[in-house]
């Protein structure tokens, strides 16, 4: 992409971003008025009444939905400030996986790992933990019948290397080559920026994300972050 380029898309974000805070105010003044005219007209006999507070809750709900759109928006658009830490991949993926756990058994998943050795990344963990947890949830939505979700880590060329590999119904070239667009959804109630935020948030470590899918077969989504070089490596230097 051309620096000139970079620039506008750049501006256009804080523009959007400005916009989308400037919104929430009027909207959680909306929001606390419509709890109160639904408190005033909870419980009323008058047929009249009961209309308006039906249309009072279908406000209260519209609101919500007009929060969770920004709130989505503004955590993708926020230009991220690192907190890096060392951290254990591993570890951070079997919390996820753990976290999930129920739900990929409700969906009728199969969740296998194969966890290689790696050192410590220096990572954002609440971030990383976002991406992938977008990756994951995408694997499990993927599967709507059940089937196998495999998560796989390994050291590869200075990297480290995390594979999250479904069985669902995987996606055709098309899919393919629009799925990171922002707000790009084949989903009934997607919002289309899972994938973009995973990628972005994997960028800003200097990582990357591919994608390999199949129609029918399923997809791979594969993420790689540089690790310290052997020398920066804490712990594992030789004393002299
Ligand atoms: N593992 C997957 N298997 C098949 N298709 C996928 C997979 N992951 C993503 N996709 C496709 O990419 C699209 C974009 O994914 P993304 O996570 O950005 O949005 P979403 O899942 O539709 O909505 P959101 O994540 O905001 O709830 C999906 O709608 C789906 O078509
Ligand atoms: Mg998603």
């Amino acid at each position: 992409m051309q620096d000139k380029e970079a620039d506008r898309l750049a501006f256009m974000g804080q523009l959007a971003a400005g916009l989308a805070h400037e919104i929430r105010t009027p909207l959680s003044t909306l929001q606390a008025n419509l709890q109160m005219l639904q408190e005033d007209f909870e419980g009323t006999a008058d047929e009249r009444e009961r209309r308006a507070l039906s249309r009072v809750k279908l406000l209260l709900k519209e609101t919500a939905r007009l929060e969770e759109i920004l709130n989505d928006f503004l955590r993708f658009a926020a230009g991220h400030k690192l907190d890096l830490r060392p951290t254990d991949l591993n570890r951070l993926l079997e919390e996820i996986l753990e976290f999930l756990g129920p739900e990929a058994a409700r969906r009728k998943v199969r969740v296998l790992t194969s966890l290689g050795e790696l050192p410590r990344v220096a990572v954002d963990g609440n971030l990383l933990k976002q991406a992938l947890l977008n990756l994951v949830m995408n694997a499990l939505q993927a599967m709507p019948g059940g089937g196998e979700l495999m998560v796989r880590t390994q050291e590869w060329r200075g990297y480290a290397q995390v594979d999250v590999t479904d069985t669902g119904e995987g996606m055709t070239p098309e899919v393919m080559a629009r799925c990171f667009d922002v707000y790009y959804s084949t989903k009934k109630s997607g919002t289309g920026l899972g994938l973009p935020t995973a990628r972005r948030i994997i960028h800003e470590h200097d990582g990357t994300l591919g994608l390999t899918s199949e129609p029918g077969k399923g997809s791979c989504f594969t993420i790689r972050l540089p690790l310290p070089k052997p020398a920066e490596r804490g712990g594992e230097t030789i004393p002299l």
